[in-house]
């Protein structure tokens, strides 16, 4: 990350865009590990020319054979996924959870199949203000870009994870440390991981800043929470889209100014910026 400008359009040498720009068109990529972690799949992708995301940036993803068409399957778009970590020599490690003929297909690829991979993309996590600690909260697989945001940040930071069981649970390995909560009590505390959070605000709040991604009714809780409080944060929002670089607006959100892309202006957003997650 670097300098204020507003992005690609003002771009100039001496005047860097704010976040890292994807190369032009999409990169054919071989897969070069594939992992399990309880409900999650771990793809790692081989990225050696590509450059090195933000943390908080995320990709458009295919696989590069048996991605739709034919007589019985539908013509698929790329899905977007969050960059999970970012390995040194290139190698990009994406999470994924199953939930549709998509991430189906993805979760199925092995060491030697190709993906279709365009990015990086969109605008990730800026850096705690001066002062503050910073506390990362994740639901679901909603963690995947607070893996490389822990990596970034080092040692200076608590991560919250929330998930359904201890089967998602799993997911935990990829932190250095964490605390975790789960829905059924199966693993960690029984609960809300928005309730590990009100524990570590009381009376730390104005030393913190919080950085969360995980679904809407989580996002909300954490927005509602820390509006209350006062504490700053930012949020990683999901929407459905088709192009991921800003030309459908099918990803727009809105916020307490208007109307963002959240592909371009996002998906990281500054919690004051918005009314509510819905
Ligand atoms: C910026 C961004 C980062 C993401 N990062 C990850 C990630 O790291 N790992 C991961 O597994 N998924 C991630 N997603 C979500 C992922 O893109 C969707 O799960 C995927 O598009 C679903 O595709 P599918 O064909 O498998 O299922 P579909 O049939 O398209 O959808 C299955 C179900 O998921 C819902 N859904 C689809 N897309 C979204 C979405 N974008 N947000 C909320 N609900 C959705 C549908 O309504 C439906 O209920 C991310 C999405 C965005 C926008
Ligand atoms: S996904 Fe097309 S404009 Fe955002």
């Amino acid at each position: 990350m670097s300098g204020a400008a507003p992005g690609a359009a003002s771009w100039s040498p001496a005047s860097p865009p704010d976040r890292t720009l994807a190369p032009l068109g999409r990169r054919r990529l071989p897969v070069v590990a594939r992992r399990e972690y309880g409900a999650y799949v771990v793809l790692s992708v081989a990225d050696p020319e590509g450059p090195a995301p933000d943390a908080g940036q995320f990709a458009m993803l295919a696989a590069a054979e048996r991605w739709g068409g034919g007589t019985d399957a539908r013509p698929f778009l790329p899905r977007a996924f969050s960059v999970a970590r970012h390995h040194a020599g290139g190698t990009l490690d994406f999470l994924l959870e199953d939930v549709g003929p998509g991430t189906g297909r993805l979760a199925e690829l092995l060491p030697g199949d190709a993906i279709w991979l365009l990015g990086p993309l969109g605008r990730g996590f800026a850096p705690p203000r001066q002062g503050r600690r910073p506390i990362l909260v994740g639901g679901g697989v909603g963690i995947a870009p607070l893996a490389i945001w822990q990596d970034r940040l080092g040692e200076a930071c608590e991560v919250l994870l929330g998930f359904r069981d201890a089967a998602h649970a799993e997911g935990a390995a990829l932190f250095e440390r964490a605390q975790v909560a789960t829905d059924d009590g199966s693993a960690g505390h029984h609960g809300l991981v928005t309730e590990l959070l009100s524990q570590e605000l009381a009376g730390a709040r104005a030393a913190r800043e919080v950085y969360a991604c995980g679904p809407p009714p989580m996002l909300e809780s954490v927005r509602a929470l820390c509006a209350g409080l006062g504490v700053p944060a930012q949020l990683a929002l999901e929407a459905g889209m088709a192009c991921g670089y800003g030309a459908c607006f099918g990803c727009v959100v809105p916020t307490r100014a208007g109307y963002v892309r959240l592909c371009v202006d996002g998906p990281v957003l500054d919690a004051a910026a918005l009314e509510v997650v819905a």
